[in-house]
């Protein structure tokens, strides 16, 4: 274990890499240059490219599921790409729809004006939206966003006692259009407008809509067909916020700007193919990462974003590495004896200085960071900005430097400058992070793209659901 206690940047002269708007400097990770070139030599033995271009290119990569994984084809800008037409035409949809919204064309069942949007959905069908939103959204939004997720009556009173039902929209999002939260979550919002007098397909069409890849979902939920935009098989939930997942946000945030936020994810996947693997950013964070949980056996990676503005993709992320990566059978059946994902945590990196940083600064695990902060303000604060980065970089070292000499070993801590967060940094910041999770799951056997473990679960609280009420 003593070579780890070494950093890079003792061994390697050049620890920082950059694309995209974005600058990762892997300096204070743990390992010497020797090996370091044996994890990129791994990369290539095990064609983790490869991998990433057979995904891109459509084939069945979800093996237990017999499904593709097309996430990419969702914000392709190449005509070639899986599903090019049915992904545009959903997308020329969603954009026609937003654009009547917010140009006040359309309009509630009693000729109001649209002012609010309240997603349901969970999981995927909302973490990926909310961290969008929270990220990009005005001070003050001319369309506010709100989030129903868990099926706890306390939510869905405090959302709905604060909105008037003529000038909200409702987007009920579920890949399945069975997940009980959410169809719990949507009939309790139908009873909220039936109250208000819209009821009947008519009036309801004004202000609910359906996103899912069920095919009779509207006729489940009585509203007229073309109140659907419709998910595919092939793409997973938790990659799915780049198509009709995101209609919330092309509604509250303009076509224009999510048409960035998918330009830049789209330009982090080409960067993702193309780069040589000593500048690509994904391949890095993967190997990375799976140094860190294989080799050094840190079991939990922290995310500390130093932004309000991305706050939320902490969550994100959680779900997005945790659902794909927290497996230890490979897709033959076959189980995995050595570590695979990391647990992933974090919160805001200001915040948590104050709140757990003791425990990652002495207490006796070892953890790998990604510290995360924006060169460029997003308001006009020019001392808390610079108050904000000057702990944000000091503490990415206060990370790594023991105070009592006696453990001497512990962190890993990688940082990652954007430029300026914009729509566009902020696809390929999160494109990023996909492309990392699914060459890990290439690096450790898994398919990065089911979760039996997580459909248990909602089985055994289905009949304990019909025992109780009963
Ligand atoms: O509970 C797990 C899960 O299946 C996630 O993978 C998914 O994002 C979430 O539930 C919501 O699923 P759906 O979009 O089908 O409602």
């Amino acid at each position: 274990m003593t070579e780890s206690i070494t950093f890079l940047s003792q061994t390697r002269p050049n620890c920082e890499l950059s694309a995209c708007g974005l600058t990762l400097n892997i300096s204070r990770q743990r390992l010497t240059c020797v090996q370091y070139e044996n994890l990129l030599q791994k990369a290539k033995d095990c064609g983790l490219i490869d991998k990433q271009r057979q995904m891109v290119d459509g084939d069945v990569v979800n093996v237990s599921e017999k499904r593709q994984a097309l996430h990419t084809s969702l914000r392709s800008e190449d005509i070639n790409s899986p599903h090019y037409e049915e992904v545009n035409q959903t997308r020329e949809r969603m954009y026609a729809l937003a654009r009547a919204v917010r140009e006040g064309q359309w309009l509630g069942a009693s000729g109001k004006k649209i002012t609010d949007v309240i997603n349901i959905g969970i999981g995927g069908s909302e973490m990926g939206p909310h961290a969008v939103y929270h990220a990009l959204r005005d001070v003050n939004p001319s369309i506010r966003l709100h989030f129903l997720s868990a099926v706890d009556g306390i939510l869905a009173d405090r959302i709905l006692s604060v909105l008037d039902p003529e000038t909200t929209l409702t987007v009920v999002s579920s890949k399945s259009f069975s997940t009980r939260e959410t169809m719990l979550n949507a009939e309790l919002v139908n009873e909220w407008y039936a109250k208000a007098g819209i009821v009947g397909k008519e009036k309801r069409a004004k202000h609910v809509f359906l996103v899912s890849a069920k095919e009779n979902a509207c006729e489940l939920m009585d509203l007229p067909e073309q109140n659907r935009f419709p998910i595919w098989s092939w793409v997973g939930g938790r990659f799915s916020v780049w198509g009709a997942i995101g209609l919330p946000l092309v509604i509250a945030l303009g076509p224009e700007v999510f048409s960035a936020f998918l330009h830049g994810a789209y330009e982090m996947d080409r960067h993702m193919l193309s780069a040589e693997p000593e500048q690509n950013l994904p391949l890095t964070l993967a190997l990375l990462s799976y140094w860190n949980s294989t080799e050094l056996q840190m079991q939990s990676h922290c995310l500390l974003p130093y932004d309000e503005r991305l706050r939320l993709v902490v969550a994100w992320l959680q779900q997005l590495e945790m659902e794909s990566l927290g497996k230890s059978e490979r897709p033959d059946g076959s189980v995995i004896t050595s570590r695979t994902g990391q647990a992933v945590w974090g919160g805001f990196g200001n915040e948590a200085q104050h709140s757990f940083y003791q425990w990652l600064r002495d207490g006796s695990g070892r953890t790998s960071i990604d510290l995360v902060w924006c060169e460029e303000a997003g308001h006009r604060h020019a001392h808390h900005h610079l108050v904000l980065n000057a702990n944000a970089q000091a503490q990415a070292q206060a990370l790594v430097t023991r105070q009592t000499p006696s453990a001497e070993f512990f962190n890993a801590v990688s940082t990652i400058c954007i430029k300026k967060l914009t729509p566009e940094t902020l696809g390929a910041f999160m494109a990023l992070y996909e492309h990392k999770t699914t060459m890990l799951a290439t690096l450790y056997g898994l398919n990065a793209f089911d979760q039996p473990a997580v459909e248990y679960g909602k089985r055994l609280c289905r009949e304990l659901e019909a025992k109780l009420a009963s």
